[in-house]
């Protein structure tokens, strides 16, 4: 038994369904169903007895407790969090508060119940933090890729809250013993992703005529990973990653912000080619965003030695399956772009629904 937090958002709901497909053990999955938290994206596990969905924050501790003690999960993977960064300079209060405050509840809560545990469970208990590789801050061109041991140096508020709650799961294991793990990922993209982050947004966009906004001047790079393959390392790292470490994880496919617009252009052309001509003739310059970090990259060398990983889809093979994903979802990007989604979630789930 796992108990998942954020399991109803992008990654996490990823994570449970492949999990489950894969015919892995019960989990219970804790979301608060923010407006990135979507039951429709796990409306496959509809019926099936091994997903328990239960709505409820994670700096809810009684429950927190509670959920602990009655399913007496193996291990918690963390995935709850406010994740986008322009959300957070628009407003930093929530990241706050469910990115440090609900990591700290979380880490409370999972000590007590893993000092009372007997000591076989306790030897193979874990506690997998999903973490990013914002909390580096940013490269210029030829720096060397972000390793393990590269130096914190967040500079949004939502990677400074990540890093906050990095550090926090560091000092449960030094201090407490609490067996940990980190994943820091650079970005996802694939199906189910909301669409206000850069991928799934532009396919949105360009598909309903509207304007590509790329912030500046479009040079700024993100190395960018397949959210599946994301997944399948977090399950090598829950399984055999040593306790206490950090592992970056990465696509090896560093790309300027530009050319993914353009490459997603030429992609729709050809599936779903527009009325009047290039949907690149959409792509429209706008105000940068503040403190916009310049270039990430990560150097994956500590998970393919100790774990064998390495990502499956290039960056080619994963965009083409996303943009086929969103062409035949057309129904739920529209739910989750006009907000009917939130309907459906409040008429169907009553808060701390099917516990
Ligand atoms: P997301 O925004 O799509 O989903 C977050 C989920 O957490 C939602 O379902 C939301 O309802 C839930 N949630 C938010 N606040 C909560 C609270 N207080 N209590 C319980 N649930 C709450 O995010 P994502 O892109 O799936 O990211 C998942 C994790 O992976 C985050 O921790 C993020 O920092 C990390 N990460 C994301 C990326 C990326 O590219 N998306 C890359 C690296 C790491
Ligand atoms: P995003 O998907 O928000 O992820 P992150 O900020 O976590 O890297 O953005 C990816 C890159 O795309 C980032 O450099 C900002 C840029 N971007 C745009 O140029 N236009 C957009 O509309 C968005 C959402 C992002």
């Amino acid at each position: 038994m796992l108990l998942v937090t954020g399991g109803a958002g992008f990654i996490g709901s990823n994570f449970v369904l492949c999990s489950l497909a894969s015919g892995a053990e019960p989990l219970v999955n804790l979301d608060k169903l923010t407006y990135a938290g979507n039951l429709r994206n796990l409306e496959a596990l509809r019926g099936d007895g091994r997903h328990t969905f239960v709505r409820g924050d994670v700096r809810d501790r009684p429950l927190l407790k509670q959920l602990l003690e009655r399913h007496r999960p193996r291990a918690i993977v963390h995935f709850a969090a406010e994740s986008h960064v322009d959300r957070s300079i628009l407003g930093p209060g929530e990241f706050i508060e469910t990115n440090i405050v609900g990591t700290w509840s979380l880490l409370e809560e999972a000590r007590a119940y893993w000092s009372a545990l007997p000591a076989a469970e306790r030897e193979a208990f874990r506690f997998l933090h999903v973490s990013t590789d914002e909390v580096y801050g940013s490269l210029a061109p030829s720096d060397p890729a972000f390793t393990e041991s590269t130096q914190y140096a967040p500079n949004s508020p939502y990677a400074a809250s990540k890093a906050a709650a990095d550090h926090l799961v560091r000092a449960y294991h030094h201090t407490y013993g609490l067996p940990t793990l980190t994943g820091n990922c650079s970005n996802n993209y694939g199906p189910y992703q909301f669409p206000e982050k850069l991928i799934p947004l532009m396919i949105r966009n360009a598909l309903a005529g509207e304007p590509l906004p790329v912030y500046g001047d479009g040079l700024q790079v993100r190395d960018w990973l397949f959210v599946l393959d994301h997944c399948e390392a977090l399950h090598r790292i829950l399984a055999k990653g040593r306790v206490g470490h950090t592992y970056n994880i990465g696509g090896a496919s560093e790309k300027k912000n530009i050319d993914v617009v353009r490459t997603l252009c030429a992609i729709l052309d050809r599936e779903m080619p527009g009325k009047s001509g290039s949907y690149a003739q959409q792509i429209s310059f706008v105000k940068d965003r503040p403190g916009h970090d310049r270039r990430y990259a990560i150097d994956g060398s500590k998970l393919r030695a100790e774990l064998g990983w390495t990502p499956a889809e290039t960056f080619e093979t994963g965009l083409a399956k996303t943009v086929r994903w969103y062409l035949d979802h057309a129904e739920w990007v529209e739910d989750v772009t006009s907000g009917a989604y939130r309907t459906w979630v409040e008429t169907n789930y009553a808060r701390r629904g099917a516990a």
